[in-house]
């Protein structure tokens, strides 16, 4: 079993872990990404048997919080913020020339499946924007340059 195989075994432990604390979903769902690194639909009807909830009720939650993925990140997760300070000190030129230097044309995963962008809205860091996280680490004053190096590409 890799880590994003999603297997029966495994999510029934991860639901038999919650299924009867009140509000089962949101730690079951937050189990899945921690053990599969994303949340296959194809759980969906598992899930809902386990818990009496429907598959639209699933996908609603799923879909509302973006740290739910249905669909495995890249080995690097670069997080580059998109809100007002940092874009008024070039966060909208580092995130054009991130991804000429990646071969993205929008937030998501390079095709080599190595590396994924996502935009976030102000992680703290305003004084010192363009910010990202890198993975889990805060990064200040980055550039595409700098953002590239550090993940290898
Ligand atoms: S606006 Fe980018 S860190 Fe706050």
């Amino acid at each position: 079993m890799s880590a994003t195989d999603p297997t029966d075994d495994t999510l029934s432990r991860l639901i038999a872990r919650h299924r009867d604390c009140e509000g089962p979903l949101l730690p079951i769902l937050h189990d899945m990404m921690e053990a599969f690194g994303h949340i296959d639909e194809g759980t969906y009807p598992q899930l809902g048997r386990a818990l009496g909830i429907t598959r639209a009720e699933i996908h609603g939650v799923v879909s509302f919080y973006h740290d739910f993925k249905t669909r495995p990140n890249g080995h690097h997760t670069i997080k580059l913020c998109r809100a007002e300070a940092c874009q008024s000190v070039g966060a909208t030129e580092t995130q054009s020339a991130l991804f000429d230097r990646l071969g993205l044309t929008d937030f998501g995963t390079t095709p080599d499946g190595r590396i994924t962008v996502e935009a976030v809205y102000c992680l703290g860091l305003c004084a010192c924007g363009p910010a990202a996280l890198v993975d889990t680490q805060p990064r200040g004053r980055v550039s595409a340059q700098s953002l590239a190096t550090e993940v290898g590409a």
